[in-house]
């Protein structure tokens, strides 16, 4: 099994380009499954998720040429409707097949994820929502059986607001007959883009971006150009790994409108920023950064997928802070590593205090999930010594050649 071996080298230093959204990426390929005409996708990133999820579909029946970061999917030829559990239980966003399958082909089956490292992410909000649009659903054997004629527009509201719900909803309202009023929706950008891709391809939606969207059904929807947006975690990563390592970055094709609550905790935290179109620059002037407290919540509050990373950061920061967990249960599993690389940090509960230590040391550490691997990183590029991180394959589920690119900005990494 691959491991990667980091040594302290100081401040990263230098220009990093950031790939497309990996979780803007996933929804637009179940969309794909929308309609008989293919769908034309730039700016694809190349993670082991995405590979998953083009696997899933191949499964299904849609042709899928992938040349690099452009991607052409054609659902013309669908002859299966089931997602095995072989496949789901690596990658939970299978779950937006869903939608797309029921509201296409009336039919869909699923396998129902199971369990998850950082909680018990339950899919009642995906269930009851598409049973509101008319959906006959029942769970068998592990599998969610779901056989709709026609889906129905209806209102519907979620009792949390879930990205990935929203998204199914959304995708399968697309296509449902009358109008669709989805109110408590969750927020986040790559519901925005998923909406703009829909509509690209002929779908009537209203107010997404905001807690209530409105969609009107049409009876199909036809092919589609789209360019994948900039990934908001990856950009926040490299920003928070520059904190960390008292450096001075600019990162590149990204969109700074996607992640202003981080940049204002960068800001707190003593990072001089500078801020254009499509880019960002961080400097530290070479000082330690100061612990800044976090609460994550829906955007456009503080990401849940960027809390590892600030712990990180606070591990090394001058001062604690409180970091504050409500999106996930279970989302910690970072701290006990990083407690082997010295840091000080007490959980209780939700809350993990964090006391900033000047030097934290390299050791063995095994990543737990994607955003735990990243905190790992970030904590190995500032630490005194060598650090060995197992079970690097949760770092390739979301991170496209993170260890080039660290390298290019000066970080002493290499795997084996
Ligand atoms: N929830 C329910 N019932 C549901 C669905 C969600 O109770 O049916 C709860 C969850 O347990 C959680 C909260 O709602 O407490 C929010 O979860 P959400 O459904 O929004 O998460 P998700 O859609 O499964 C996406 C991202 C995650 C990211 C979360 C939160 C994708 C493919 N995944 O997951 O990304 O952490 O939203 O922003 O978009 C990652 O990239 O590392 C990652 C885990």
């Amino acid at each position: 099994m691959e491991q990667i071996f980091i040594t302290g080298n100081g401040p990263l230093r230098g220009e990093v380009t950031v790939a497309g959204a990996k979780n803007a990426a996933l929804p637009i390929i179940a969309a794909s499954l929308l309609s008989a005409e293919p769908l034309h996708i730039s700016n694809l990133p190349d993670v082991r998720d995405i590979g998953t999820a083009l696997q899933l579909l191949e499964l299904l029946g849609t042709q899928v040429q992938r040349t690099g970061t452009e991607l052409v999917l054609d659902s013309n030829q669908i002859h299966s409707v089931r997602a095995p559990y072989e496949l789901v239980k690596t990658i939970r966003a299978s779950i937006l097949l869903l939608g797309p399958l029921l509201a296409r082909f009336g039919e869909a089956d699923v396998s129902l994820p199971g369990g998850c490292a950082i909680g018990s992410r339950p899919v009642n909000e995906h269930i009851v929502g598409l049973q509101a649009l008319g959906a006959d659903i029942r769970i068998e054997a592990g599998y969610i059986k779901a056989k709709a004629k026609r889906l129905r527009g209806a209102h519907f509201a979620f009792d949390v607001p879930s990205v990935t719900a929203t998204e199914n909803l959304l995708m399968a309202a697309t296509l449902a007959e009358g109008v669709t009023t989805l109110k408590n929706c969750a927020m986040e950008p790559e519901i925005s883009d998923l909406a703009r891709l829909l509509q690209s391809m002929g779908a009537h939606i209203a107010g997404a971006g905001t807690s209530t969207i409105t969609i009107e059904g049409v009876k199909h929807l036809h092919g589609a150009t789209h360019k994948v947006p900039p990934d908001r975690i990856e950009t926040g990563t490299f920003l928070a790994a520059a904190a960390a390592t008292r450096g001075s970055i600019t990162v590149l094709e990204t969109n700074p409108d996607y992640l202003q609550h981080v940049l204002d905790k960068l800001e707190q935290a003593g990072c001089r920023l500078k801020l254009g179109p499509d880019w960002i620059h961080l400097d530290t002037d070479g000082k330690r950064c100061k612990a800044v407290n976090i609460h994550t919540a829906p955007f456009p509050a503080f990401p849940t997928d960027m809390q590892a990373q600030f712990m990180a950061l606070n591990a090394l920061a001058e001062g604690s802070a409180t970091v504050v967990e409500n999106i996930f249960e279970n989302r910690f599993m970072h701290v006990a590593e990083l407690q082997r690389m010295g840091a000080d940090i007490e959980l209780q509960g939700r809350t993990a205090i964090v006391r900033g230590r000047e030097r934290l040391q390299g050791a063995q550490v095994m990543a737990t999930d994607l955003r735990a691997s990243a905190s790992l990183i970030i904590a190995a590029l500032a630490a005194e010594g060598e650090t060995v991180i197992d079970r690097v394959y949760h770092l390739d589920r979301g991170y496209a050649n993170i260890d080039r690119k660290l390298a290019e900005l000066g970080a002493s990494i290499r795997r084996a």
